[in-house]
């Protein structure tokens, strides 16, 4: 599908979410392996969480929506899965396909995880890895699923584990892993990455000058309870930058998941100029929520880099498009994982970025963009097939001169399955 935008004047109105995708999938796992009915509220429709829900079922875990839309889901306990009948699909979601392979390494049933062309591109030894060194048997196609689980031989033993990147797919693999382990399994952290796992889960955490340790023990049962999945900060990106860099723009956004892990882009904005304000910031089960508004301001160019990535990673497609509509420089450094995504995402915003006009440079490691004010030209650009691109483009299109065409647009439904409508409606045409 392309979808063809033209440039709107501003941005106003209350900007309604979907749920959070890292919180919808973890919060499905963890239902189905605890000990009974849990129910959670607001489990969105994006395809990679309804692809957790997929591979759940074909491990025999029965759910169903009740009549308020709760998703109702029957945990069978951490040793109640079924062995499935073929092989278990998990779509575009590498969440889903990391995460699985923690839990199934630790199965006494075999069985295959697998997924599109491109998650079929992605790199799963670094789950593998460490699933090996837990006495996992695990067999990759070159680096790459399908994944091959076989009962292990004695059962899985605890590690200690240092991540070898910031990776919370890889963190959670080992910690649901460490469920099915004999004796504690430990977690080192050195830059800290997104904890919705450990935090779920109410796992113990020390931490010593700056790096951390997560620990759980094999065996640790996990009790029935109802979760309430917050709004997507994520998904919540895409409209700050895009009521930031259009003028005469006011949104609000309601409930929206505020875990320090994973805000670090209205840190970054409000440095660039940005006017953000968080309000009524409280608890929803074991995550920070709150209410936020952005109104339009005037940006200009920074330096990121370091630990600050992995707490925004997924929003640097959407960061750079601010940063070409900033005045002055931007050098994003540190950020190579963005190769590993759904595309290489530094590629796809360097090609996109270019050809609406942008200075934009792609190193091994980053980006550096020389911000010219508002003055994206509108054109044909791709999605990569792949949805942060693709609403990355929207955004530029709403300042950009003239008409933009975002080709493969429908991807954005992995994780916004309105988008194109909600950015319709909140904005008014130029
Ligand atoms: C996620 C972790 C991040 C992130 C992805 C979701 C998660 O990936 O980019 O969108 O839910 O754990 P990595 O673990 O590869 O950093």
């Amino acid at each position: 599908m392309t979808q063809i935008l033209s440039p709107v004047s501003s941005l106003r109105g209350i900007v309604s979410l979907p749920a959070d995708k890292s919180i919808s999938h973890r919060s499905a796992m963890l239902s189905a392996l605890s000990d009974g009915t849990c129910r959670i509220h607001n489990y969105p429709q994006s395809a990679d969480p309804q692809s957790t829900l997929n591979v759940l079922r074909g491990l025999g875990v029965s759910m169903h929506r009740d009549d308020d839309d709760v998703l109702v889901i029957e945990g069978v306990g951490i040793d109640g899965l079924r062995p499935p009948d073929a092989p278990l699909d998990c779509g575009n979601s590498g969440t889903t396909m990391r995460l699985m392979s923690g839990i199934l390494a630790g199965q006494p049933f075999g069985s295959v995880l697998t997924g599109d062309d491109s998650l079929q591109q992605r790199p799963m030894k670094r789950v593998a890895d460490p699933m090996k060194a837990m006495g996992g048997r695990v067999i990759l196609v070159e680096g790459h699923a399908p994944i091959r689980l076989r009962p292990s031989r004695d059962g899985l033993s605890a590690i200690k584990y240092r991540l070898p990147m910031a990776s919370a797919q890889v963190k959670s693999c080992v910690l649901l892993a460490g469920l099915y382990a004999d004796g504690r399994t430990t977690v080192v952290e050195p830059t800290r990455c997104r904890d919705h796992t450990e935090r779920m889960l109410g796992l113990e955490t020390h931490e010593v000058g700056g790096v951390r340790e997560i620990y759980v023990d094999g065996g640790h049962r996990i009790d029935p309870r109802t979760w309430t999945v917050p709004g997507d900060f994520s998904g919540a990106a895409f409209f700050m930058v895009a009521a930031t860099i259009t003028p005469d723009s006011a949104i609000r956004f309601k409930n929206v998941g505020l875990n320090p892990s994973r805000t670090a882009l209205i840190d970054v904005l409000i440095d660039m100029g940005a006017d953000i304000r968080v309000e009524n910031e409280r608890a929803e089960g074991s995550e920070p929520i709150g209410d936020v508004r952005v109104t339009s301001a005037p940006l200009e160019g920074v330096e990121i880099g370091g630990r600050v990535i992995p707490n925004l990673i997924d929003e640097i497609p959407v960061l750079a498009v601010a940063a070409a509509c900033a005045e002055g420089q931007t050098v994003i450094r540190d950020a190579e994982e963005l190769r590993v995504k759904e595309t290489d995402r530094l590629h796809a915003i360097t090609e996109n970025l270019r050809a609406m006009g942008a200075q934009i440079e792609e190193r091994p490691d980053g980006l550096v963009i020389d911000g010219n004010g508002p003055n994206l030209l509108g054109t044909t650009v791709d999605s990569f097939d792949d949805h942060r691109i693709a609403m990355a483009m929207g955004v530029a299109a709403c300042v950009a001169h003239g008409e933009t065409q975002i080709q493969g647009a429908e991807t954005a439904r992995v994780s916004f399955p309105g988008f194109w409508d909600e950015l319709d409606r909140v904005t008014t045409p130029r």
